[in-house]
């Protein structure tokens, strides 16, 4: 028994940003900008909250999976930038579209967070716990960014996706997931837990603090190892892939992976021009527009990738 994605949805801003109204607010440009990541634009929140796209992603995946919300035993968010420290963003969206036999939590794994969160459910069905469950990657990393910093304003984007996945004889078939705390103030936000009783310290949220240079060599290494270890430990040929679905930073850092696996571009769809770097969404969003674009036929052999902070990094292999 495994569990299988059996619908996706997907949910952005309607404010498009582009790298030329950035220019406007800091000094940079969009040669700077899509020569060295490939953005163009991205979505802004003016009103959504991290809660309320992952709903709207949430309602369109159950919607994808002609399935309703009562049938939901477990909702997991990965996400980092919930509005409220508690409740969570997963028992807000669980409120929001009326999932009352679910338990709701989330997950924080920054720009991993989605594979995490497919993982534990995984786990969960593998063990016979649940039947079907609801994950999200949901990010609003503008509310966390410094706009006056140009080294971070121009990467991120606002977003978020969702898959429904269900207990099946087949779907994911091999799942591997890393952590490397020593090395987490490369890419680090703090949060409003900085307060302090003593010195009446008012508790005051950080802005995202990146070695842009230190994640790019992290990325282009553990990216293509973590892919070639969930190959190899389930038997699996490269060339049986048919896309490789990443975590959406950078171009260069699909561009390396791709040589560094030996596998042409055309196998890794990717959609960051349009929306940035998503964090936690950016995997379920470029893999609900495949799936909406009718790119994902059964069979298919797809492995999906995420990495960010903490560090964090997983890869997961399945068969659509
Ligand atoms: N516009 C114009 N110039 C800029 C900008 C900008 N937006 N940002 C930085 N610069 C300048 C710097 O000030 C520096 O100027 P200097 O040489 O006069 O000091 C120069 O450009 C080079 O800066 P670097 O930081 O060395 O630029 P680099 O070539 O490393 O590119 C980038 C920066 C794109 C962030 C790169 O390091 C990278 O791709 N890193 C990967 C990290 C990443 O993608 N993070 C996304 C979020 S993390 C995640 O999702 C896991």
């Amino acid at each position: 028994m495994t569990s299988r994605i059996i619908g996706t949805g997907s949910y952005v801003p309607a404010r498009v940003v582009t790298n030329d109204e950035l220019a406007q607010i800091v000094d940079t440009s969009d040669e700077w900008i899509s020569g060295r990541t490939g953005i163009h634009k991205r979505r802004i929140a003016v009103e959504e909250s991290t809660g309320y796209m992952a709903a709207e992603a949430a309602r369109r995946a159950l919607e994808n999976a002609g399935i309703t919300a009562e049938e939901l035993e477990l909702i997991l968010v990965g996400t980092t930038t919930g509005e409220h420290c508690f409740p969570s963003v997963a028992c807000e969206v669980q409120g929001e579209i009326g999932a009352v036999n679910a338990v709701a939590y989330d997950i924080s794994a920054a720009c991993s967070g989605f594979l995490f969160a497919m993982d534990t459910l995984q786990a969960f069905i593998r063990a016979g716990v649940y039947k079907t469950g609801l994950v999200i990657g949901a990010d609003c990393l503008s509310k966390l960014i410094d706009w006056e910093d140009r080294g971070t304003c121009v990467l991120f984007g606002d977003g978020a996706g969702a898959a429904v996945m269900r207990a099946e004889d087949f779907g994911l078939i091999h799942t591997v997931m890393g952590s490397d705390g020593e090395r987490g103030n490369v890419l680090s936000c703090v949060a409003r837990t900085n307060g302090s009783f003593v010195d009446k310290r008012t508790p005051q949220l950080g802005y995202v603090y990146m070695d842009g240079q230190e994640v790019f060599k992290f990325a282009v290494k553990k990216v293509p190892e973590c892919i070639r270890q969930v190959l190899d430990e389930s038997g699996t040929d490269i060339e049986q892939i048919k896309y490789f679905v990443l975590h959406q930073a950078n171009y260069r850092i699909v561009e390396a992976v791709a040589k560094r696996l030996k596998q042409p571009m055309d196998k890794f769809p990717m959609n960051m021009e349009r929306y940035g770097n998503t964090s936690a969404a950016t995997v379920p969003i470029l893999l609900d527009e495949m799936n909406r674009e009718g790119k994902l036929e059964p069979g298919d052999r797809i492995v999906l990738s995420g990495f960010g902070a903490g560090l964090t990094w997983g890869a997961a292999l399945l068969e659509w």
